[in-house]
């Protein structure tokens, strides 16, 4: 890999980064790095087929291309590892207290969502041949209007009001650092610096899977990204994403903390 960020292209309005750049990728060729970014998106997509709010020229929305055909399908959560590590390693770096990543690749401060990713992958034979990931960081928004729960911003946070190009630049070379790391082999370092950044790693929280409420403590992630719990009865419970929902936490303290 060369360089991220180079090209960005400035797109207005667009119906959503990820689409733009999924149909650019199967029309034109695309240049490893490419970031592709829209200063306003009409059905900006979320995950589990939410959409995205943000408002125009406000934040970061924006999708990255890479092609990171060193990657096998079954190790493909290091993209999210890879991203999720570069997206902290930003707020941290801009003095942003909390910050954590909530498996399996929001970005929270504290309880509240600041970013969230959403990652579009293309496989050939056993490993990835492109990845279109999709950023949504807020920046300089103050009123979310969307029922998103918990939304938080850059600006809401600091008082501050942040440029976007030069915060675009920042970010993208703290990614990079991280995809370096990938790329050298540094599996190990990434999986330690993503466990560590872990949300509610380590503590007892309430979750919600297909059989019902329970409390667990997060582990961790097994290789193929599956979130990892262990319950009240010690038994590790597995989840892939969807599987399990994390619960608020109360007001009263749950015992063990
Ligand atoms: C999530 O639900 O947390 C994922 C949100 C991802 C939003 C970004 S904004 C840029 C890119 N284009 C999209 O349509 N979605 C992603």
């Amino acid at each position: 890999m060369k360089y991220i960020g180079f090209p960005i292209i400035m797109l207005g309005s667009i119906d959503s980064t990820n689409n733009y750049a999924n149909r650019q990728i199967a029309e034109h060729e695309v240049v490893e790095g490419t970031v592709f970014l829209a200063e306003y998106q009409t059905t900006g997509k979320g995950q589990q087929y939410n959409s995205w709010e943000s408002e125009r020229g406000k934040n970061l929305t924006f999708s990255l291309v890479l092609y990171p055909d060193f990657v096998e399908i079954m190790k493909q959560f290091m993209i999210s590892k890879v991203v999720t590590l570069g997206i902290s390693d930003f707020l941290i770096k801009n003095g942003i207290k909390e910050v954590a990543i909530k498996w399996p690749n929001d970005i929270y401060v504290g309880d509240k969502k600041i970013a969230g990713i959403l990652i579009e992958n293309t496989i050939q034979g056993p490993v990835l041949a492109a990845s279109v990931i999709g950023i949504g960081l807020n920046v300089n928004q103050e009123i979310f209007i969307s029922p998103a729960p918990n939304p938080v911003s850059m600006k809401m946070l600091t008082g501050l009001a942040y440029d976007l190009e030069e915060s675009l630049d920042q970010l993208l070379k703290s990614i990079m650092n991280w995809y370096n790391v990938l790329q050298s082999n540094g599996q190990k370092v990434i999986d330690e610096a993503f466990e560590s950044r872990m949300y509610r790693y380590g503590t007892w929280s309430g979750y919600h899977c297909e059989t019902g409420y329970f409390e667990g403590k997060i582990l961790g992630v097994d290789e193929i990204g599956r979130l990892l719990i262990e319950d009240r009865d010690e038994k590790l419970r597995t989840f892939h994403f969807k599987e399990v929902a994390f619960i608020q936490p109360k007001k009263t303290e749950l015992p063990g903390e």
